[in-house]
């Protein structure tokens, strides 16, 4: 039976991967919005595509785009560390993708109507990865979500019912964090840490 199990999951891992390779290559040619004339890579995605978590930033900044992989700058490096300290592994439990694909010149806060032409990618990749467990980080995928002008502050840290059959929780962007060094009780820094302690603890909870 557990033999039978596991090849059914290599089989659905495979469709996955088989169909996220398709819709990357669909995007790498994308001229939906202006950005893929300044873009270097296309930064589609990272981490496991059978892992139960996606977390959803904004849009690639420089590093990104030099190497086509979300989250490797400055921002990246410090996800990384509250990743680790709360059990995380980015690249078993993540798959780790963005709003937007393409860099906004000098990171400008993505239009609304670039968000919408790299919206059919987003909800792409959510349909094929089928995560249990979805993080919006920071004012940019949350407002994508929730509502145009919801602020970050007023809803982190709770379970959202936005999908069906997917538990969702924004938390802040690295980016904000890296303003905010206080690891104070209350803090920023100390709030991500409790948000992703919880999130570990449903990923446990799914998982079991
Ligand atoms: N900020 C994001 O939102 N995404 C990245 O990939 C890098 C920085």
């Amino acid at each position: 039976m557990n033999h039978l199990l596991t090849q059914i999951e290599c089989k659905s891992k495979e469709i996955k991967v088989a169909a996220l390779k398709e819709l990357k290559n669909v995007c790498q040619q994308c001229r939906a919005c202006e950005l893929y004339k300044t873009r270097t890579c296309v930064v589609f995605s990272d981490g496991s595509p059978d892992a139960k978590i996606m977390l959803i930033g904004e849009a690639p900044g420089a590093d990104e785009d030099a190497t086509g992989k979300p989250f490797v700058g400055r921002a990246g490096q410090l996800l990384n560390q509250f990743l680790v300290e709360s059990g995380i592994d980015r690249q078993k439990d993540l798959y780790i993708c963005n709003t937007l694909k393409c860099r906004p010149p000098q990171n400008r806060v993505p239009t609304n109507e670039e968000k919408q032409a790299c919206q059919a990618y987003l909800f792409g990749q959510i349909s094929i990865v089928k995560p249990r467990i979805i993080l919006l980080c920071g004012t940019t995928a949350a407002q994508s979500f929730i509502e145009q002008d919801i602020k970050i502050s007023s809803i982190r840290g709770k379970w959202l019912n936005i999908f069906e059959h997917i538990e969702t929780m924004a938390i802040f962007h690295p980016s904000y964090l890296l303003r905010n060094h206080s690891t104070e009780i209350g803090s920023p820094r100390w709030l991500m840490k409790n948000d992703l302690m919880n999130v570990k603890n449903k990923l446990l909870e799914i998982s079991d």
